[in-house]
């Protein structure tokens, strides 16, 4: 059997690092084919190469050179260098992850050859149509043949769009399973200079409803002042939102930075106080490692960090996210609990799954 691993961004790259470990696992006799398909949508070394590198993974076997622009632009370059690269490889299963541009755009064409298509991370709903990721959830989930589930949240949205039960196979969290792996490797890794563990906030800071209106992001950087006053601040700024926070509007105590490598990123949500986010995937490695998490949102497409575990959504209005702050200080925060089989084995079972299916 040939299987075909798609990922365009630095979640989906955490994702897949985990089932390629899980592959070469079963695949000492090379059983089975994998092919790797990167599709340039993220093309920074920050954000995806130095990815690659510290999650030993190996090089890509082919680059789409996707990068950046509109949606529409993104998606559509994403399909038009898939399609025949589908077409020549002819795989059995092409194997998308997350809810990525890249994720919809691999899943279309695959499907469209004819091409059963995995998802991993499926079944997730956020309820907001206005994030495109929950459109490119659901219009992935619309197709996909086999749904891989990190919550039970997610298979009850499934069945209740239609998908019938034995396609959809609760198996725990791929980003959870590499956070597993390399935990203790990051916590060798120093922190940023002038910061001490468990006395410091991290801030992570894109998504377009945040970052895409003037209004609402300079009401965020004033909370994030705010806080500050308190705590001293790391914040690695993602490249949407450097074009639109200027470094002088931000208080002294943050210390604003490039993108982090994942190991460097890992080892300080560990040793963070809290995190302050807008993030999907943080909200789930805060939950697993116990640190509370403050999301800049109002839904989340992954409520059993907020049921279970330590995340809290508290919206983007100034006051409720400086209340949520001094309720962490003040030390009367919950402690949460690690969601079921979040215990590193999640590809394990998805390559089981994939690799037994005809039998
Ligand atoms: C994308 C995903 C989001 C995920 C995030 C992780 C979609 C719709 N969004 O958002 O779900 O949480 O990745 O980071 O797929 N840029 C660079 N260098 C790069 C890549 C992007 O500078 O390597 C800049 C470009 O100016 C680009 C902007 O960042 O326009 C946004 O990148 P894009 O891939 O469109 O979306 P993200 O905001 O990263």
């Amino acid at each position: 059997m040939k299987f075909c691993i798609v990922a365009g961004t630095r979640p989906n790259f955490v994702k897949i690092s985990s089932l390629l470990t899980a592959f070469s696992q079963v695949n000492g006799g090379d059983l089975y084919e994998v092919v790797v398909v990167h599709t340039g949508q993220h093309y920074d070394d920050r954000l995806s190469g130095s990815f690659f590198r510290e999650l030993r993974m190996r090089n890509p076997d082919f680059n789409l050179n996707a990068g950046s622009g509109s949606h529409a632009e993104q998606t559509a370059r994403v399909m038009t260098a898939f399609e025949p690269l589908c077409v020549a490889q002819r795989p059995d299963w092409v194997i998308v992850v997350g809810d990525v541009n890249s994720t919809l755009a691999a899943a279309l064409v695959a499907k469209k050859l004819g091409i059963r298509v995995a998802h991993v991370e499926a079944g997730l709903r956020s309820g907001d149509n206005l994030m495109p990721e929950e459109i490119n959830r659901r219009c992935t989930d619309a197709i996909a043949d086999i749904f891989f589930t990190t919550e039970p949240s997610a298979n009850m949205n499934l069945c209740r769009e239609g998908v019938s039960c034995d396609r959809i196979h609760f198996v725990g969290n791929t980003m959870i399973d590499a956070l597993c792996k390399y935990l203790d490797e990051s916590l060798r890794s120093p922190l940023p200079i002038g910061l001490v563990e468990k006395q410091f906030a991290i801030v992570t800071l894109h998504r377009p409803s945040n970052v895409d209106f003037s209004d609402r992001v300079s009401s965020i950087v004033d909370s994030i002042n705010r806080v500050a006053e308190d705590i001293p601040i790391l914040f690695p700024i993602h490249p949407r939102t450097a074009a639109r926070v200027n470094p002088s509007s931000l208080h002294p105590a943050i210390h604003v930075m490039d993108p982090m490598s994942y190991l460097q990123f890992i080892g300080a949500i560990a040793r963070a106080r809290f995190v302050l986010t807008d993030s999907g995937g943080i909200q789930e490695e805060t939950t697993a490692l116990g640190v509370p998490c403050l999301t800049m949102r109002c839904n989340t497409e992954r409520p059993i960090t907020c049921d279970l575990g330590t995340n809290t959504l508290v919206g983007t209005d100034p006051h409720r996210i400086v209340d949520a702050v001094q309720s962490v200080l003040s030390g009367s925060y919950r402690k949460g609990r690690m969601p079921e089989k979040w215990d590193g084995r999640a590809a394990n079972r998805i390559v089981y799954l994939l690799t037994h299916i005809d039998a």
